[in-house]
């Protein structure tokens, strides 16, 4: 599909449960989390329909999301079932790592393609600090499983936030030895985001060039999005940066987002899309939704205004675990 910015949308996030087992400190309070009604999630049933209508509009390829993702049962049977979906390309998860071991040969027998895991850091006090959580084991024993299957294509994805600049080229030292892709994100102003310590990508480089030496960009594909890479001499995998802040990439912005509740949102930063799940409940049928998805998608928003300190950037009022990242 092609939105009105002469963007190309071929990519979804689905978030499938706003549940989480960790507490991080960017994402969920310790406690008092408003959890969204189990009967106000989509049912895998809603997912499915959805997903045949977004494959019919030319909506490639998946990202389940959370919340955790592996929290909801019958993660695997989902993700068998939107494979078989006629024009679905790719189907990938995004996971904290802690029940990964656990259940990534379901998932690899479905069908999976890639998996994201989300780690900050590998001291595990300072993991604990972070996630409120003592599981730093059981996600690296899920990193780890991750990397023995063959063909699974297996990123980081890590918060540069201050309290972990210690770790940084800790992390980066597991793309050494193995073809893992470990990625560094600015933290965005969303949520309990805007209260935590930003750095940007250039502060992270000059910490890994000062340790690694110079890095080279690598153009070569790898993945769906706005994530650019770079080599390090003698190192098999690679290092990116998603970095929304100092390098806007929303002109290249290929993907939109459905939130567990089956609001169909077309930019990160904002509270606009359509709820289909609205849709689905007054009982419209595929060709409304299809018309409603692709007029939401046809007005997705030039551009996010999160670099805009006049108030602007408070246009989304939901958190990252209610949207899926
Ligand atoms: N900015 C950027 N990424 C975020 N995440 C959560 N909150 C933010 C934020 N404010 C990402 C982290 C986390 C994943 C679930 O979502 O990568 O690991
Ligand atoms: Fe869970 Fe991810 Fe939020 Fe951490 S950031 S609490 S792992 S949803």
């Amino acid at each position: 599909m092609i939105d009105r910015c002469a963007r190309t949308i071929d990519y979804i996030r689905i978030s499938v449960t706003d549940r989480c087992n960790l507490r991080c400190v960017y994402c969920m309070p310790e406690d008092g989390v408003q959890w969204i009604p189990h009967n106000a999630v989509l049912s895998y049933e809603e997912i499915l329909r959805l997903c045949r209508v977004f494959a019919g509009l030319g909506l490639s390829k998946i990202k389940l999301t959370g919340g955790e993702p592996l929290v909801r049962l019958g993660i695997d049977a989902l993700i068998a079932d939107i494979k078989a979906i006629p024009g679905i390309s790719c189907v990938t998860l995004t996971t904290n790592g802690v029940l990964l071991a656990d259940q990534l040969s379901g998932l690899v027998s479905a069908g999976l393609d890639g998996v994201n895991i989300s780690l900050d850091t590998l001291d595990r006090e300072q993991f604990r600090a972070i996630t409120r959580r003592d599981e730093l084991g059981r996600v690296l024993a899920g990193l780890n499983a991750a990397l023995d299957c063959p063909g699974l294509n297996v990123k980081i994805n890590c918060l540069p936030m201050g309290s972990n600049d210690n770790q940084l080229v800790p992390m980066v030292a597991l793309a050494k030895d193995r073809p893992l892709s470990v990625r560094f994100i600015e933290v965005m102003p969303i949520g309990l985001g805007k209260d935590l310590e930003y750095r940007s990508e250039a502060e992270v480089r000059a910490i890994l060039e000062a340790h690694y030496g110079p890095m080279t960009p690598f153009h070569g594909k790898l993945g769906n999005g706005p994530c650019h890479y770079f080599s390090l001499p003698g190192f098999v995998g690679k290092v990116g940066f998603i970095s929304a802040l100092s390098h806007q990439f929303c002109s290249e912005c290929n993907r939109v987002r459905l939130t567990s509740e089956g609001f169909l949102k077309t930019c990160l930063q904002y509270e606009l899309g359509v709820d289909l799940k609205a849709l689905m409940d007054e009982g419209r049928d595929d060709e409304f939704l299809a018309q409603a998805v692709q007029q939401a998608i046809y007005n997705k928003p030039l551009q996010h205004h999160f670099a805009d300190t006049s108030g602007q950037q408070s246009l989304e009022h939901h958190g990252m675990s209610q949207i899926g990242g």
